[in-house]
């Protein structure tokens, strides 16, 4: 439903306006003074602004110029309306971000057309630019997946199940390519033109979530000043991609199978079913089917999304990878640091294959990041390959004490950093000997350590623990 700001100061043309655009089925506001416009423009973000030029305090050309710095999120259409059409002021409207510029009297079907013209054009533009995005993401995804026969058998997988409609379980310890893998299907997939909507089930506040996801009608509770499409409606014919599912609150797990049993959605205060058609895609760095069996995750709901899984392996149980993808982030390094150093020597080579990488590639990434960047030799070397988890062999006290105070005077790291990274280490251990007593009970381990469960899990996650 589009929304429509009327700034003129005449009254009667207001209401002879905002009745013909209602019954269009366009949402319309009203103010009469080019100060009330700004402050409206920057509450309600409409999608078309009709202007007049003859304002009561400022001019209208005042607020087109003052539009972008009051409300820098506004991208919708302001089409001008004044009495006095003069082609240098239009010329100058359009030069200050106009759409369109009309005269008055005008006639009502005029105004429409010209509204409809600047919707359209703003629909395209929307979709040029989730197109552009979505051809950088294949361009990016396509090339680095690897040659490990674990790595194929996924590939494998997305191109079998990419072309259906199948719902898509994507499991996998953090930064092992999950969101990578979900963009790879969608775009592999027949609604590849159609929008890729992500959402992290973790990152939203609880009371919140379900707003997000089916959407609010316009004085559903405080706040909600308009409607709100959810990311249900904007996946529409494309894909939903729910990250950290086991995140998703209890209340908004049944309201989201029933979304997905009747294929239809309801907002937040409103009563119209609205049908939907996406394609879900949910992805947790945590075993689903211990979720359930320990009542943290809605069996029904686990069925009905786990229609086929992915199981992504962790970056060292695919070693042969490491060097490709490596090669890849060094040449993506050199560019953004405008670098250009070409390789690794092999004793580089040889420490990033005996490397753990708890935080799987995207640690991978970031270290060959940090490695181009203290480079300045032609070729990458062990020494600045600098790893945050464990290495296969323990170090000594007085070793680490060495280390780090390397790191303080020659690589410019604070004691602050120190001493995160050290606590890390040591609550990774702690957590760890505790799972070995309650034997990977999170619930008991949870109570045991008093946290909460949810904390738990995201620390076993953060940490890459094998759980
Ligand atoms: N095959 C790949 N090629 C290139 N880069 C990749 C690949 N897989 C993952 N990456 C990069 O590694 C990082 C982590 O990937 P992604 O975000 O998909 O992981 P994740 O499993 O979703 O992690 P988390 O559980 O922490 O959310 C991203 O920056 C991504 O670009
Ligand atoms: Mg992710």
């Amino acid at each position: 439903m589009e929304t429509i700001l009327i700034v003129d100061d005449d009254q009667d043309l207001q209401l002879n306006l905002s009745s013909v655009l209602e019954l269009e089925g366009y949402t319309v506001e009203c103010v009469g003074t080019g100060m009330q416009a700004l402050s409206k423009i920057k509450e309600m973000l409409p999608t078309v602004v009709l202007l007049d030029r003859n304002l009561p305090d400022i001019s209208g050309m005042e607020v087109l110029q003052k539009v972008k710095e009051v409300a820098p999120q506004f991208d919708g259409a302001i089409i001008i309306l004044t009495a006095y059409g003069d082609i240098n002021s239009a010329i100058k409207a359009m030069k200050l971000g106009a759409y369109d510029y009309i005269t008055k009297p005008f006639d009502n079907d005029g105004l429409l057309f010209t509204i409809d013209k600047a919707l359209n054009n703003q629909r395209l533009a929307k979709e040029v630019k989730m197109l552009r995005k979505q051809l950088g993401d294949r361009i990016g995804t396509e090339k680095v997946m690897g040659k490990s026969d674990k790595i194929k058998d996924v590939v494998k997988r997305v191109s079998l199940i990419a072309p259906t409609n199948m719902s898509v379980i994507i499991q996998g310890a953090s930064g092992t390519g999950k969101e990578v893998i979900s963009k790879l299907i969608h775009q592999k997939s027949l609604r590849k033109d159609k929008p890729f909507i992500p959402i992290d089930c973790g990152a939203i506040p609880e009371n919140l979530v379900e707003s997000e996801l089916f959407g609010y009608e316009k004085g559903a509770f405080t706040g909600a000043n308009k409607d709100k499409k959810g990311k249900f409606e904007l996946a529409e014919k494309g894909t939903l991609f729910l990250d950290e599912i086991t995140n998703l609150p209890e209340s908004a797990q049944a309201k989201f199978l029933r979304a997905l049993e009747a294929r239809e959605i309801v907002h937040i205060g409103g009563k119209k079913p609205i049908k939907v058609d996406v394609r879900i895609i949910t992805a947790s760095n945590i075993n689903l089917v211990d979720a359930v069996s320990q009542g943290d995750f809605r069996e029904d709901l686990y069925h009905r999304l786990n229609e086929f899984k992915i199981m992504l392996p962790l970056l060292k149980e695919r070693t042969i990878d490491i060097p490709i993808l490596a090669q890849i982030f060094l040449e993506d390094s050199n560019k953004e640091l405008n670098k250009n150093i070409s390789g690794f020597t092999n004793s580089s080579i040889k420490k990033m294959l005996e490397y753990s990488w708890p935080g799987n590639i995207r640690e991978l990434r970031n270290v060959i990041k940090k490695a181009v960047l203290l480079e300045d030799k032609e070729k990458i070397n062990h020494e600045n390959l600098e790893f945050e988890g464990t290495v296969k062999n323990k170090k000594s006290s007085k070793d680490s004490v060495e280390e780090y105070t390397h790191k303080i005077l020659e690589l410019g790291f604070s004691l602050k950093d120190i001493m995160f990274e050290l606590n890390n280490n040591i609550e990774k251990e702690i957590i760890i000997s505790i799972l070995k007593e309650v034997h990977y009970n999170k619930s008991k381990a949870a109570k045991i350590l008093d946290i909460e469960r949810k904390t738990l899990y995201s620390k076993i996650s953060l940490f890459g623990i094998e759980s």
